[in-house]
């Protein structure tokens, strides 16, 4: 009886769920509810919808963001789950990240992508929320927030794109992008040939088909137990990704009731689940920032599971899905094979079973609940191979913990994805160094650059805080004419990162980023002989240290000059430039200046200092 919230002689409590929840600041208890209720009627909502848990539904759409635009389908499936067993589904909007359509780079923008989904979930009065996303940044930024906030919360991924056709062969975005324009700047394809491979190349909503970021975070969202094990890989067009909608909303409904927070499902075997399935797909090394973001944005286990725990369980986890960039298929053809439930039970020998998840049961249980779909091992289809028949033993993901290049221990290889493994057998190379994306771009293509494919190519100032949101810029062409001779792979080496879908011999991540005045890879020099070693995880510049602080403080003292005179010649928006990021960031304003003053190194996930569970505290802002 509605009356029943007005009556003043009543005492009222609002510590229940849906408009009853403790939210807000009206004063009195009895006018709180009475407002709450006067405005959201305005929706049309009854008495009787107003009395049920509510299931909010983050809507991530954007006409920009093709990646997720099947979500207003998706939220109408949600909906008829949350409906059909007793909650209200009210769905809200945060904003939208389209890698394409984000400058300067998504990276830039997942933070405080992650801040508008914390402060949403805590400011409405939602008993549960699915967080519906997809393209990059999206998944990661939603669970970082999720966390924070610690309201229940499920995820529900907007799905891969089916894959498109060029002249009777299979392409997807986004490898086949790259392959083939790599092959068309070769003088490989013509200009009619890339023309029309750009209709095809992402033909239907979705996100990318091959095991780029987008895909091995929804890999990695069933394996830490935040989304149901069948969630990731149905594509974004099928009427399985619309089932799985409607029953993310029955769960989230069972959420309502049982509770279960992200801090509470989260433990350090949910994480070392994920990275083992992390290594086991040949995932985006986008992932391993993310998964420090997201960890150190648990209170509890923040700072227990770094870069160096990626790298110890990929000594011991086997690739096994054969996708591009490291193999040679589509999400649609691993879904086709039996998709994640599939993996997992391979995985079953490296798996903390015991883990919790979503649903109230452990990762165990859920995958003894569903049919596994297992194909022979030699039928052409499968595309996920048996634990003991591994497309590649170990270690698809490498970080490389020792030698003076990296320090911080983030610096991190694709190996399953490299051309030509001579390139990390204890190699040496003569650095070929460029200095920020505009300075690559001006030179990588000239006839007389002193390069050769024997070269290591070193990109620096492309971290997070010189080239702010630390662009994907990772992967440095091969100098056109070396291409044109057929050099397919090189050694390349840069504190940037790099798309998921892309392939070669590419470190990166490298921290302290070159933009900090203490960093090495910053002092590297064309001809300083380079070691790069996956066996012994080494990465190192061979110059002697004496030499090395020298350059050091010699760099400390240049910048310190140019940015005196920048700003004595009133030019402080030369301190903007790439040279001066590091100076440069305590006098700019608004959301730049913010991210460039809080980001941390990619050791730590390229999170804001004061979003972490360890919050602003003192550290030194070099450390961070
Ligand atoms: Fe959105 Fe690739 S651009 S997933
Ligand atoms: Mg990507």
């Amino acid at each position: 009886n509605p009356q029943r919230d007005y009556d003043l002689s009543r005492p009222i409590n609002l510590d229940g769920v849906g408009l009853r929840q403790k939210l807000t600041s009206y004063g009195d208890a009895h006018f709180s509810l009475f407002m709450r209720k006067l405005f959201i009627k305005a929706m049309g909502y009854s008495e009787d919808a107003l009395s049920r848990p509510i299931v909010g539904i983050v809507n991530t759409y954007s006409s920009f963001n093709p990646c997720h635009a099947n979500i207003p389908q998706l939220i109408d499936a949600v909906k008829r789950g949350v409906q059909l067993h007793g909650g209200l589904a009210i769905d809200f909007p945060t904003i939208s990240l389209h890698e394409s359509f984000a400058a300067p780079t998504s990276m830039f923008l997942r933070n405080l992508m992650s801040i508008d989904t914390e402060e949403m979930i805590r400011a409405q009065p939602v008993d549960a929320v699915v967080l519906i996303g997809g393209c990059d940044k999206t998944t990661p930024a939603q669970l970082m927030g999720g966390i924070s906030a610690n309201k229940p919360i499920i995820h529900l991924v907007t799905g891969p794109m089916m894959p498109g056709s060029f002249k009777g062969t299979r392409v997807g975005a986004c490898t086949d992008c790259r392959n083939n324009w790599a092959t068309f700047r070769a003088g490989g394809l013509d200009i009619e040939d890339i023309s029309n491979l750009n209709e095809e190349l992402a033909p239907t909503a979705g996100t990318c088909g091959v095991m780029g970021t987008a895909s091995t975070m929804a890999c990695l969202l069933v394996a830490l137990g935040m989304m149901p094990i069948q969630g990731a890989t149905p594509a974004a067009v099928s009427s399985a990704r619309l089932r799985i909608a409607e029953s993310t909303g029955v769960h989230a409904v069972q959420l309502t009731q049982s509770r279960l927070a992200p801090q509470t499902i989260l433990t350090r075997e949910s994480f070392l689940n994920a990275i083992t399935v992390l290594q086991a797909i040949g995932g985006s090394t986008n992932a391993m920032v993310h998964l420090m973001a997201i960890v150190n944005r648990h209170p509890t286990l923040a700072g227990t599971v770094t870069p160096a725990t990626v790298d110890e369980i990929g000594r011991r986890t086997p690739l096994l899905v054969d996708l591009k960039p490291s193999g040679n298929n589509y999400m649609t053809d691993f879904h086709n094979a039996g998709g994640m439930p599939a993996l997992l039970h391979q995985l079953r020998p490296l798996l903390h079973l015991d883990a919790l998840t979503v649903t109230g049961h452990t990762l165990g249980e859920e995958l003894s609940k569903v049919s596994i779909l297992t194909l022979p091992p030699d039928h052409p289809a499968n595309c996920i191979r048996p634990f003991t028949a591994p497309l590649y033993p170990s270690s698809a993901l490498i970080v490389f913990q020792h030698g003076n290049l990296s320090p911080g221990g983030a610096a991190v290889l694709k190996a399953s994805a490299s051309k030509d493994r001579r390139l990390i057998q204890n190699y040496r190379g003569r650095a070929v160094v460029f200095h920020g994306s505009a300075d690559l771009a001006a030179r990588i293509d000239d006839p007389a650059l002193d390069v050769d494919a024997d070269s290591v190519l070193i990109l620096t100032g492309i971290g997070p805080v010189g080239n702010p949101g630390m662009p994907e810029a990772g992967l440095i062409p091969i100098p056109r004419k070396l291409a044109a001779q057929g050099v397919q792979d090189m050694l390349r080496i840069s504190d940037g990162r790099m798309s998921g879908t892309a392939g070669g011999t590419i470190v990166l991540h490298v921290s302290p980023e070159g933009a900090d005045p203490g960093s090495i890879l910053g002092v590297v020099r064309d001809g300083d002989v380079v070691v790069c070693d996956a066996e012994t995880r080494e990465l190192s510049v061979e110059v002697d240290e004496n030499e090395l602080r020298d350059r050091l403080r010699r760099r400390r003292e240049e910048m310190q000059h140019r940015a005196a005179s920048a700003v004595a010649a009133g030019n402080e928006d030369g301190l903007e430039g790439t040279l001066e990021p590091w100076v440069a960031r305590d006098r700019l304003r608004g959301y730049r200046g913010l991210y460039m003053r809080e980001v941390n190194q990619a050791e730590h996930g390229a999170d804001f200092a004061f979003l972490t569970a360890a919050g602003p505290g003192p550290a030194p802002r070099s450390a961070r």
